[in-house]
């Protein structure tokens, strides 16, 4: 049986910082409800000649340095990114241009925060059916370019950043499973409401942004990531205490926290990044995954849930060993 196997992770984060404290001065929120609602304490924002696809090159170079590969080892692209470079071509083809790579499949995925879950469930799927031997999948975000700066019920919860995992063919496991699910009668629930098909000459400045119902998002989202830790232990014939790590996506800690308790982890087997880099959608989990793997908190063959929720509704899981 051929398994999906990591064989390499990376990640990149701009480096300018925006603080708490520097949100207290664009809009009516403070540090203290920022901390106690969700865990942020600042987030990173893409310089301006940053891009999606440019922090994305980044954290995949990184991915390939640690896992000892050139890029033309590798045969199949997958971005997972809401906020690409340009309406087309894929952010996947502009950085296979920019990291030199020739004639494999490149596209990106558009899943929001479930985004990197897909993706790497889809490179699992290709790799497993024998449609490709090594895999460079990354997600990568600049949220910042989609927020409305003068509402505090959204602009305090995202950040920029990118994160890549390189998996290959391998007779041992690897991704033991992944579950991916949509539910679009929550679409108004969290969206950006304007869109290439509706015409631009439409477009107001108003729905050119994220647009949330917070409480209701946390409802659900709570809700479903309970679902998916039941449907992956099940499927796995596994028990909670199997596994080793959660790496969720960092949206919030509350959020976070309910699904390390479903799991009966401590939060000390929970890798969270939130606090720091507050929430950066489809990188959200290959960043904190890269981060726990290069501190040693994840060692080689351990069992690592990884699980996400977004717009759409989005939400899913990959249950793999490390
Ligand atoms: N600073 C200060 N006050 C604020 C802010 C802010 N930044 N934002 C909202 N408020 C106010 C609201 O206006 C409201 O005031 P009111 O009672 O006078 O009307 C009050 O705080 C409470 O607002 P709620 O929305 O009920 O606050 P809640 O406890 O639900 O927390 C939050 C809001 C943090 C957004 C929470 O609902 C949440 O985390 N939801 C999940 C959203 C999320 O994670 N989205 C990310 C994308 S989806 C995903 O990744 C899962």
């Amino acid at each position: 049986m051929t398994y999906s196997r990591v064989v390499g992770t990376g990640s990149y984060l701009p480096p300018q910082i925006l603080t708490n404290a520097d949100l207290e001065k664009k809009v009516d929120t403070s540090d203290q409800w920022i901390v106690e609602r969700t865990g942020i304490r600042e987030r990173r924002v893409a310089g301006p000649e940053e891009t999606s696809c440019s922090m994305g090159v980044e954290a995949a170079r990184r991915a390939l340095t640690s896992a000892n590969l050139a890029p033309t080892d590798v045969d199949l692209i997958i971005v997972a990114t809401t906020t690409p470079d340009l309406v087309f071509p894929a952010t996947a083809c502009l950085l296979q241009e920019r990291l030199g790579m020739r004639n494999c499949p490149a596209f990106d995925v558009q899943a929001v925060c479930s985004g990197f879950i897909y993706a790497l469930a889809i490179a699992d799927k290709f790799i497993r059916t024998g449609g490709a031997r090594r895999a460079l999948v990354i997600g990568t975000e600049t949220f910042t370019r989609i927020l409305d700066w003068t509402d505090r019920g959204t602009c305090v919860l995202f950040g920029d950043g990118a994160g890549a995992v390189i998996v290959e063919a391998s007779e041992s496991p690897g991704i033991l499973s992944s579950h991916l699910h949509a539910d679009g009668r929550y679409a108004d629930l969290l969206c950006v409401p304007s869109g290439v098909s509706k015409g631009y000459d439409k477009v107001i400045a108003s729905q050119a942004y994220v647009h949330m119902a917070g409480s209701e998002v946390f409802k659900v989202a709570v809700r479903v990531l309970g679902e998916v830790v039941d449907e992956a232990l099940e499927a796995n014939g596994m028990q909670r205490s199997d596994i080793d790590w959660l790496v969720p996506h960092q949206a919030n800690i509350r959020i976070i926290s309910a699904t390390a308790k479903k799991l009966g982890l401590p939060m000390e087997r929970v890798v969270t990044t939130v606090d720091r880099h507050g929430n950066t959608s489809a990188a959200s989990i290959p960043l904190a995954f890269d981060e726990a793997v290069r501190d040693g908190r994840i060692k080689r063959n351990q069992v690592v849930l990884m699980e996400g929720v977004g717009g759409g509704f989005t939400w899913g899981s990959v249950l793999l060993k490390y």
